[in-house]
């Protein structure tokens, strides 16, 4: 039995925040009360899902006024300006942001992985990044059985990742190719379209990208590894949906590739799709629109010892952002009903 919780979606107009809407009600997410906030842009708009209308509200801390739980996906300047107040409100708040992942005192969750976290919160719980979401799902299981050490990753990031806007810039693109017209780039400094960005997020001085230091910080406050070593390479890449990431993963002890492949099938949330002979390996069409990640191409690492190397694949605007955000209300719904 879950109880009935009254609940908003900030962000509601945009590419996780429709997704959540969709993915509330396929769950069948216990609310008595569910609220649909955005910019002052969208007040006053309809969205229609399941055969329901609701009208966009401003999200103004007035508007979380008795909300038990509200899933913030507006970005970090929004949350950081507005969650404190909603907070004050009574109201929990879960992130979807990078604004409060790192801070003490923000649980920083997982369900699969660290879902009791969720429960050490003093208001906000964080959703993980979503290539990190993604990474650990193919990590953990490896990590509970041979002991993590050092993870060199690249990512494949779906342009869904970037947003609305984005998702209609490839779109425009592909189309003006087709018809041999010129499309400008205005969310990327350079076309996607047939190209790939070696560049997510602002870079660092220290030559990384943020998104690629999100892999190590987030990676190593989610599995309570705080001398994880971890280094990333993240590429946007002309895809609609589900991003893709290739890891090279050393542990403590000697791997075993028939252990290892076992953890990755016994572990929830993880798809174990790794059959060469059969052309069989996780790809984003596959894995767009799916709760489970995929976990293919898993091999004994020829370069370093103790490793091994891994393809994933997971809907980054689900078990990246939504659907964990949503996991997340489950348990605190789960936690409420049993008190
Ligand atoms: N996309 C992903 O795969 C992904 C994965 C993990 C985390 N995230 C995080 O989730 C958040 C949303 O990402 P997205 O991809 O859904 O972006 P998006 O498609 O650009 O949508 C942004 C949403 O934020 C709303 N918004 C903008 N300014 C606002 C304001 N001042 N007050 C209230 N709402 C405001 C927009 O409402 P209007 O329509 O009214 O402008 C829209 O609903 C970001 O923090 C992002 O980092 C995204």
């Amino acid at each position: 039995m879950k109880k009935e919780l009254k609940i908003g979606i900030v962000g509601a107009t945009g590419a996780v925040g429709q997704e959540l809407l969709r993915l509330l009600l396929r769950r069948e997410f216990p609310f008595s009360e569910l609220r649909l906030l955005a910019s002052a842009r969208s007040a006053g708009k309809e969205v229609t899902e399941g055969g329901r209308t609701w009208t966009i509200r401003e999200a103004a801390p007035e508007a979380f006024a008795g909300l038990d739980v509200a899933i913030f996906s507006a970005g970090a300047s929004v949350s950081r300006e507005l969650a404190p107040a909603v907070v004050e409100r009574g109201c929990v708040v879960i992130d979807n942001s990078s604004a409060f992942r790192m801070d003490a005192g923000v649980p920083l969750v997982i369900p699969e992985i660290n879902g009791k976290e969720a429960f050490n919160h003093k208001g906000i719980i964080a959703n993980p990044n979503c290539s990190t979401a993604i990474a650990l799902m193919g990590l953990f299981p490896l990590h509970r059985q041979f002991g993590l050490k050092r993870v060199i990753a690249s990512t494949y990031q779906a342009v869904s990742g970037s947003g609305a806007e984005a998702i209609a810039e490839l779109d425009a693109q592909v189309r003006a190719y087709v018809e041999g017209k010129e499309s400008k780039p205005e969310v990327y400094p350079y076309p996607i379209a047939f190209n790939l960005l070696p560049h997510v997020d602002a870079f660092t001085d220290s030559g990384y990208t943020k998104e690629e230091l999100k892999l190590l910080y987030e990676s190593r406050k989610i599995m309570n590894l705080p001398t994880l070593k971890a280094s990333a390479t993240c590429v946007r890449v002309p895809v609609f949906r589900a991003h893709s990431i290739a890891i090279t993963a050393q542990f403590e002890h000697v791997v075993d590739l028939d252990q290892a492949k076992k953890a990755i099938r016994l572990f929830p949330g993880c798809d174990l799709m790794d059959d060469p002979e059969k052309l069989s390996y996780p790809m984003p069409l596959d894995f767009a629109g799916k709760i489970n990640c995929g976990v293919g191409r898993m091999r004994v690492d020829f370069a370093l010892d103790n490793a091994l190397s891994f393809w994933v694949v997971g809907d980054q605007l689900w078990k990246g952002a939504a659907l964990n955000a949503l996991q997340i209300a489950e348990l605190l719904a789960e936690r409420d009903a049993e008190n």
